[in-house]
C-alpha cells in the first residue's frame, strides 16, 4: 500500500540525478551504478512509488539518455539541468514541471539508494504536524563530507556544508541526509532567495533552511538510521551500500523461510525471488531475474542469472545457469554443468561436466557426463531437442540443429550430427578394434628403439 494514502495531501517527488559523480571516476552516470543488480536510481524511483507520489520528476544531466529512459520506464518525468550549479539549482530546474502542483514536495537524491519509504514518509507527516520544512538527518560513524544540521531550541536553524564548516561546526554529529520536504510553492520561493556565496560557488539546497529561518518559519529534523542514509559518492561507498543492501535482503529471506548456512556468502539481486524452504549453500551468486521455487537446493559455489529453478530441484555444487534457463520440478543439475537458454522438463538429470545451450530436454531424460550441445557454428546458434526419457551416453557431442527422439539411447563418446528417431540406439564413434597380445609386441619394439638411441 502506498504510504501517502494515509495522508490527504498530494505528494510529488523530485529526484536529483544530474551531478557529475566525479568521485566515481567512471564514464557511467553515477545514478546508474548498480546496487543489488539494479541502478541506484531504480531503487530511489521505487521508494518514490512506495511513498505514493502522484508525480515524480527526475533531474538529469544533459545527454543522460539512459537516465531519462529509466525515469520514463518507471512512470516518472524528467527535466535537464544544463549546468551542474548545485543541488538547490537542480531542484529549481523541476519548477516548471510542477507548475500546476500545489501539494507537498519531497526532494530525494539519486545517489542515496538505501532509503525506505517508511522513514521518508515521516517527512510529509512532519509537514502535516506544522513544520514549514522538514529535513532528514542521521548520525553517521564518520560525518566527514556531509552537511551538518545546526539545531537551536528544537528548531533546525541552518545546514552548513562540510567544506564551509568551521572546526566547531564539524564536531556536530547530526548530518543532513539530503532529503527534505516542503509545500511546492514554499520550496521554490525559498530556493530563489538562495545565492551561491560558498566554498563550492553552488546554489545549495541546504541553504533554504537559513532562508526559512529569516522568515521565521519552522524547520524540523526527522532523524533516521545511518545505514539508510548512506550517500554514494565513491566506489568505496558504492561497495558499502551494496553490503547494506545484501545484509537486508538476506535477513528478509531468512525471515521468509529460506535456509542459508552462510548467508554472508550469498549474493542476491533486488529482483531475486526465493520461495520458502529453499536451501542455499555457501558462496552462491544470484544475478538479475532469478526465481527459485519451494524446496529446491542450491548447493555451494553456483552462479545463477535470469533463470527459473523449479520446486525440489537440485543445483550444483559449481553449476552455472547463464540465463534463459527453466528447470522444471525435481531436475538435478550437478557439478560443472553450464546451462544457457535451455528448458529442462521434470526430473531431467545432468549430473556432471555438461554444457546444454539453446536446448529443450524432455522429462526424465538422462544426460551423461561430458555431454555438450554444439550449438554455435561460428555464425548462428542452433537448437538441440532431446525427447522425454532419452539417455545420452557420456562424452556425447550433439551437433545442432539436431533432434533426439523420445526414449532413444546415444552410445557414449558419440558425435551426433543427424536426428535420431524415438527409441533408437545411435552410435557415432569409431568401432573398437582389439588385437590380442599386441601390447607386449609394442613394448618390446619400444625398448629396442630406446637401447639403440
Ligand atoms: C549533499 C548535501 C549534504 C548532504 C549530502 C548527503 C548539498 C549542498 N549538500 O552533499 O548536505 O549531507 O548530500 O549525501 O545539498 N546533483 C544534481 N545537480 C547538481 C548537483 C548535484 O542533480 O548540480 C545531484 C547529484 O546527482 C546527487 C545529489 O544531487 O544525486 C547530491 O549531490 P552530491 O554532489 O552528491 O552532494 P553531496 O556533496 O553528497
Ligand atoms: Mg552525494
Amino acid at each position: 500500500m502506498a504510504l501517502n494514502s494515509m495522508t490527504d495531501s498530494a505528494l510529488a517527488v523530485i529526484i536529483l540525478a544530474a551531478g557529475e559523480g566525479a568521485r566515481m571516476k567512471s564514464a557511467v552516470p553515477k545514478v546508474l551504478h548498480p546496487i543489488g543488480g539494479q541502478p541506484m536510481l531504480a531503487h530511489v524511483l521505487g521508494v518514490a512509488a512506495d511513498l505514493g507520489a502522484a508525480r515524480t520528476v527526475v533531474v538529469t544531466a544533459p545527454d543522460a539518455d539512459e537516465v531519462a529512459d529509466l525515469a520514463l520506464s518507471r512512470g516518472a518525468t524528467w527535466v535537464v539541468q544544463d549546468r551542474q550549479l548545485g543541488t538547490g539549482h537542480a531542484v529549481l530546474c523541476a519548477e516548471n514541471a510542477l507548475m500546476d502542483f500545489d501539494g507537498d514536495v519531497v526532494v530525494l537524491f539519486g545517489d542515496t539508494p538505501l532509503l525506505t519509504a517508511k522513514t521518508l514518509g515521516r517527512l510529509p507527516t512532519s509537514l502535516d504536524a506544522g513544520a514549514d520544512v522538514a529535513a532528514l538527518g542521521f548520525r553517521p560513524a564518520d560525518p566527514t563530507g556531509y552537511g551538518r544540521m545546526i539545531v537551536d531550541g528544537g528548531n533546525l536553524t541552518r545546514i552548513v556544508e562540510h567544506k564551509d564548516a568551521d572546526e566547531a561546526e564539524r564536531t556536530v554529529p547530526l548530518c543532513f541526509a539530503g532529503m527534505l520536504a516542503a509545500k511546492a510553492r514554499r520550496l521554490f520561493e525559498l530556493l530563489k532567495e538562495v545565492g551561491s556565496d560558498n566554498a563550492q560557488k553552488e546554489i545549495y539546497l541546504t541553504a533554504i533552511i537559513a532562508a526559512a529561518q529569516e522568515k521565521k518559519m519552522t524547520c524540523a529534523v526527522v532523524e533516521g538510521a545511518a545505514e539508510e542514509m548512506l550517500g554514494v559518492n565513491s566506489r568505496g561507498q558504492l561497495a558499502q551500500a551494496e553490503a547494506v543492501f545484501q545484509a537486508r535482503r538476506r535477513s528478509e529471506l531468512l525471515d521468509e523461510g529460506v535456509g542459508m548456512a552462510a548467508p554472508e556468502t550469498v549474493f542476491l539481486c533486488a529482483d531475486t525471488i526465493i520461495e520458502p524452504d529453499v536451501q542455499i549453500g555457501p558462496y552462491v551468486v544470484f544475478g538479475p531475474g532469478v526465481t527459485v521455487r519451494r524446496g529446491a537446493h542450491i548447493r555451494p559455489f553456483c552462479h545463477i542469472g535470469n533463470s527459473e529453478v523449479g520446486a525440489g530441484a537440485l543445483v550444483g555444487p559449481f553449476a552455472r545457469l547463464r540465463g534463459g534457463v527453466k528447470l522444471d520440478d525435481n531436475v538435478h543439475i550437478g557439478n560443472f554443468v553450464e546451462l544457457k537458454n535451455a528448458h529442462l522438463e521434470e526430473g531431467v538429470k545432468a549430473h556432471h561436466l555438461t554444457y546444454l545451450g539453446d536446448a529443450h530436454v524432455g522429462a526424465r531424460a538422462n544426460i551423461g557426463a561430458g555431454t555438450i550441445t554444439c550449438n554455435y557454428d561460428g555464425v548462428t546458434k542452433h537448437r538441440t531437442d532431446i525427447g522425454a526419457g532419452a539417455f545420452i551416453g557420456s562424452d556425447t557431442a550433439l551437433v545442432a540443429p539436431v533432434k533426439i527422439g523420445e526414449g532413444a539411447i546415444i552410445g557414449a563418446g558419440s558425435v551426433i550430427t543427424e536426428d535420431v528417431e524415438p527409441n533408437a540406439l545411435a552410435l557415432g564413434r569409431a568401432r573398437q578394434v582389439v588385437k590380442p597380445g599386441r601390447a607386449e609386441k609394442i613394448r618390446a619394439r619400444n625398448r629396442t628403439r630406446k637401447n639403440q638411441d
